[in-house]
């Protein structure tokens, strides 16, 4: 059972996802159903908590069901619950996650994968309150707030008939869509600190190392197809391997791909002329207890954006393109960390 004060924290400082988060306060306390869209990994879980602990049905219970788990007559009867004997294998009589979420909110993933039939049991659920445990007769009355999840895009697939609209009508009272993570790349560094210190912790290290200038572009560059799950992953992999290599320095590698093998086209690390001189690009300082959060953030920034500056030969342009923002973005991060080129690098 989570209670909101094992609740893990979110994390984030971008404009979208603040903006996310005031969503999330406004909607919570309003007692209607909620749909969360959102890629896989982007948080879904952790706002249907949010929504649940930040309403007025706190206290209360909040059940979690995943509808693309179950097969269709298992689902039913997890949801609504069984009479005795009610199909084969039915033994005793069971509450269904309705009736045991009375007066707190449930939380429906996966809600597009929900067979139309389990679909019509759950809208008389939110709009009358009303249903049947399978093979009972009595009908029951529950006072459940909806939370539905999903990445399907639920329009479509009530216009395909796939989904059923009135269901649709009544979930999308409020719609709280969560931005992927490659939109919202300065998050990135404050998750993967916040990663790698607990995992620096859970591995009783003495610290946790930071992570170096290209350990920090390697997670800076990459799209992250699965989120934050996928970036937590990253963070965590790379923790233990330099943990388990017993290093003194920075981070420095970050492996994206598990499955890669590593005997087959590994490059050889270019030191031509070509490469770019990262000698002066400080490390990102490894977070301390007594540094406090916004310090970190801003030297996370300036290091970020230094070291792109650095790594493209101090050409703003190229070296916004590799971070995914924009020209005037990192003019003004620039000005904001008064970062200039060094007098003998100019041209
Ligand atoms: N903003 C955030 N701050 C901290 N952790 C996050 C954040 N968003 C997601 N996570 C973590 O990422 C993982 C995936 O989140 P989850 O809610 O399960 O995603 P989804 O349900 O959308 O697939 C979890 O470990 C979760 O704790
Ligand atoms: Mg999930």
């Amino acid at each position: 059972m989570i209670s909101s004060d094992t609740l893990p924290p979110l994390i984030g400082q971008s404009a979208e996802f603040l903006a996310l988060l005031d969503r999330v306060s406004l909607v919570a306390p309003v007692d209607r159903p909620v749909l969360v869209i959102g890629e896989r990994g982007t948080g879904k879980e952790l706002i249907g908590a949010r929504l649940h602990f930040l309403s007025t049905r706190w206290s209360r219970d909040y059940v979690k069901v995943n509808c693309a788990a179950l097969s269709e007559d298992l689902l039913e009867s997890e949801l609504f619950g069984h009479e005795a004997g009610a199909f084969t294998g039915a033994r005793g009589r069971h509450a269904g996650r309705f009736e045991r979420a009375d007066g707190g909110t449930i939380f429906l993933d996966e809600i597009a994968n929900a067979s139309l039939r389990v679909q019509e049991k759950i809208l008389r659920v939110v709009e009358y309150g009303e249903f049947e445990r399978i093979g009972g007769e009595k009908t029951l009355v529950t006072d459940v707030r909806v939370v539905g999840a999903t990445n399907a895009d639920l329009p479509a697939l009530a216009n395909e008939g796939k989904f059923r609209a009135d269901l649709l009508d009544r979930l999308a009272f409020e719609v709280i869509n969560l931005p992927p993570l490659r939109v919202r790349w300065e998050d990135i560094p404050i998750l993967a600190q916040h990663f790698g210190q607990n995992m620096a912790r859970e591995l009783a290290l003495e610290r946790f190392a930071g992570f170096g200038m290209q350990a920090m572009r390697s997670l800076m560059e990459h799209q992250w197809p699965g989120n934050v799950r996928e970036l937590k992953n990253a963070v965590e992999r790379a923790v233990s391997r330099h943990a388990a290599r017993n290093m003194d320095d920075h981070i420095n590698e970050i492996v994206l791909d598990p499955f890669a093998r590593h005997w087959s086209s590994a490059k050889p690390v270019s030191n031509g002329p070509d490469a770019p001189d990262t000698s002066d690009v400080p490390v990102l300082p490894p977070a301390s207890a007594n540094m406090p959060f916004t310090a970190q953030v801003n030297a996370l920034e300036r290091n970020l954006i230094k070291g792109a500056l650095v790594a493209h030969g101090w050409h703003q342009g190229r070296a916004a393109r590799a971070l995914s923002i924009s020209y005037d973005q990192i003019r003004h991060y620039m000005r904001k960390h008064d970062i200039k080129r060094p007098a003998a690098q100019k041209a």
